[in-house]
């Protein structure tokens, strides 16, 4: 009788909640930048509409910034010396070792799996699940490693960012090195968000499959860094870049030195003219000089420059708050992958060989930075 009775006041209780939380999230209001000085207050369902109308080219990209309403007010003091300007590849004999024993194979079935995920969209299930299993490769691959912790950092929505940490040793372990990529994937199309398919092979399972590539033979071979690595799966990078300015600023809040950072986001459309593009907007010149010297020296493939034309992913983020950011990317704006954003961005698109190009500068660009002279 007890038991029945206080099943009935939950039903109740739960009926409340259910009737008053869903009209208050629904008309929840955040403030959105789409450019330098414009900002507006929107709802999820007109951000949604931004978001449709920036992949059938009729807007820019944009920024939540809700939360996150200064984080351009002022400069790190530690990127006033620039270590990138005038530095050359120097590490030949260990990223020379350790090329080889990168996998394409494992780096196709994590594009395999993470594009299986119905969606891992920010706010559903599956998006925590997809999240779930990135951490749970980290550790994995991991396994003996002392100095390597792997930890989901919280937002306010179901979908953690995942950051996996290579500690540094001596004098410069303070120092870090960023490689990361966005784990959410969304689609455009009717019905909600939550529920559409979005397999996002390349928009950004392909990212993802790269930093996990990476960290594998770093963790495996016992490769010990002097700066500490960071390799994040920042969440809700679709809907305004949420996982990456929440990290950002806690590594801004804390005072960290990070020192430079690779954003890998679409990575394995070849498109008609296969090469290697290195984004040039909202990122740090000097260190995109020194990517271009290591993919000269370690890939020998053909590379140019292009913009986004606007803060188009993670790297955004940090060069907002002013740290030094690179993003390689696959494609001029216009040659890259026409299916993202929809049920179609699948693995039968993509390019094994080519992805292989960004694993490989990847592990060039983890080694390099967090060692050497500077
Ligand atoms: N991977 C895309 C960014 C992208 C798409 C770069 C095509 C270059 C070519 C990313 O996940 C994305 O869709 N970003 C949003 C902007 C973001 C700030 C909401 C976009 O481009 O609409
Ligand atoms: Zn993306």
């Amino acid at each position: 009788m007890k038991q029945g009775l206080f099943r009935a006041g939950m039903g109740v209780l739960l009926f409340f909640l259910f009737i008053v939380n869903v009209p208050v999230t629904a008309s929840e209001l955040r403030l959105i930048e789409t450019g330098p000085g414009q900002r507006t207050w929107m709802t999820e369902q007109e951000i949604d509409a931004l978001a449709t109308a920036r992949h059938t080219g009729r807007s820019g990209g944009f920024m939540d910034v809700t939360d996150f309403a200064d984080a351009s007010d002022e400069i790190p003091f530690f990127q006033l010396n620039n270590i990138f300007e005038n530095k050359a590849p120097s590490q030949q004999r260990i990223v020379d070792e350790l090329l080889p024993e990168l996998s394409g194979q494992n780096f196709w079935e994590w594009i395999d799996v993470l594009s299986a995920f119905h969606n891992r969209y920010y706010k559903s299930e599956s998006g925590l699940a997809a999240a779930n299993w990135i951490a749970d490769q980290f550790t994995r691959l991991a396994q003996g490693r002392t100095d390597v912790t792997v930890e989901l950092v919280r937002h306010g929505f179901l979908q953690p960012s995942v950051v996996a940490t290579i500690q540094g040793r001596g004098p410069k372990a303070n120092e870090r090195i960023v490689l990361g990529g966005h784990s959410d994937s969304t689609s455009s199309g009717g019905g909600l968000p939550a529920t559409r398919r979005a397999p996002g092979a390349d928009d950004n399972a392909s990212g993802i499959a790269t930093l996990l590539e990476v960290f594998r033979v770093l963790a495996q071979s016992g490769f010990q860094p002097e700066r500490t690595i960071e390799f994040i799966a920042y969440a809700a990078e679709e809907v305004g870049l949420l996982g990456s300015q929440a990290i950002v600023k806690a590594h801004k809040s804390q005072n960290i030195p990070v020192i430079a950072v690779m954003q890998l986001d679409m990575t394995s459309y070849p498109g008609t003219s296969p090469r290697l593009t290195l984004i040039s907007d909202y990122v740090n010149p000097d260190l995109n000089r020194f990517t271009e010297a290591l993919i000269d020296t370690y890939l020998k493939v053909p590379r140019q420059q292009a913009p986004c034309g606007y803060g188009c992913s993670d790297h955004a983020s940090w060069t907002r708050s002013g740290y030094p950011a690179v993003f390689p990317f696959e494609a001029p704006i216009g040659q890259d992958n026409a299916y993202i954003h929809s049920a179609y961005d699948t693995i039968d698109k993509l390019d094994m060989a080519f992805g292989m190009h960004f694993v490989k500068l990847g592990l060039a660009f983890a080694v390099e930075t967090s060692l050497g002279e500077k």
